[in-house]
């Protein structure tokens, strides 16, 4: 999983700063900063990857809040990242403004740290280690909704297309990925059925049967800014609940474009 980048990078950077706050290297320095900033590169290629992930991602009653969640605990580590690498290049600042560079030699590249020095570098210190945990609680919310919810990984539905492989999150080659999809199962084939069952006496009317939207529409849409424009707007008369416009989006995604 692509998190597991920013993980070791952001845990290595800490594990290298305390080392350089202890004994004062000028060259460990410079080499924790680099991966705390490839760290903080790499969080935003996955939050990126996790965005356009969830766009296409089915979204049941289940899954919705822990989608939610993992969001904005996305969104807390990247704040904390940031916060943490800007902390880091000022502890870094003061320490180099503190003497000219002349006075080290390379052999010896040490140089110690003022009271001033000091207390950025423990602040930095500090705001690394809560990156770095709140990062480890991102990936593991991640994780729950791929390995608990099969969130991410195709299952098998057995209605309303016995056939159908509905695919979570685009399409996936056979056996990539292990995945328990018992509960998951259950769960989305109650949601597909619940939706059908809404298509049939609410949409259908007006839009026919089986639908002319498919998996491919509601990707293109995006599924939860469709859900929005079914609870707002469809039908148009009186428009069905979120709840119910989220079991349509579902049973919309089922369908083979
Ligand atoms: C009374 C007829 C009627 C009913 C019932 C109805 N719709 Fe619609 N729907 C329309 C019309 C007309 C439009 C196009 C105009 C608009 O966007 O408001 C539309 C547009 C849409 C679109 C956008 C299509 C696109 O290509 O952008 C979606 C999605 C949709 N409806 C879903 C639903 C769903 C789901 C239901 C059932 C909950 C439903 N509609 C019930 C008449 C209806």
């Amino acid at each position: 999983m692509l998190v597991h980048f920013p993980i070791a990078l952001l845990f290595t950077a800490w594990v290298l700063d305390v080392w350089t706050y202890r004994r004062a290297n000028l060259l460990r320095e410079q080499t924790g900063l680099l991966i705390l900033t490839l760290g903080l590169l790499s969080l935003g290629a996955t939050i990126v990857a996790g965005a356009i992930a969830a766009h296409e991602v089915l979204v049941t009653a289940t899954t919705a809040p822990l989608l939610a969640a993992h969001e904005h605990a996305a969104m807390l580590t990247a704040i904390l990242v940031l916060g943490a690498t800007i902390g880091r290049y000022r502890a870094r600042a003061l320490w180099r403004r503190q003497a000219p560079l002349t006075q080290v030699t390379l052999a010896a590249p040490r140089r110690p740290m003022t009271a001033a020095t000091r207390r950025a570098w423990r602040w930095a210190l500090a705001a690394e280690l809560a990156s770095f945990a709140a990062i480890t609680v991102t990936g593991t919310l991640g994780g729950q909704m791929v390995y608990d919810h099969g969130l991410g990984v195709a299952v098998t539905t057995a209605s309303p297309r016995p056939a159908a492989q509905v695919s979570l999150a685009g399409p996936r080659r056979p056996g990539s990925g292990s995945t328990r999809p018992g509960a998951a199962t259950a769960d989305v084939s109650a949601t597909i059925s619940a939706g059908q069952q809404i298509w049939q006496t609410t949409c259908a009317a007006c839009h026919g049967s089986p639908p002319p939207f498919t998996a491919a529409f509601v990707t293109r849409m995006g599924a939860r800014s469709l859900i929005t424009f079914i609870s707002q707007r469809m039908p148009p008369s009186q428009p069905v609940t979120p709840h119910q416009a989220q079991q349509i989006v579902t049973y919309l995604q089922a369908q083979s474009p």
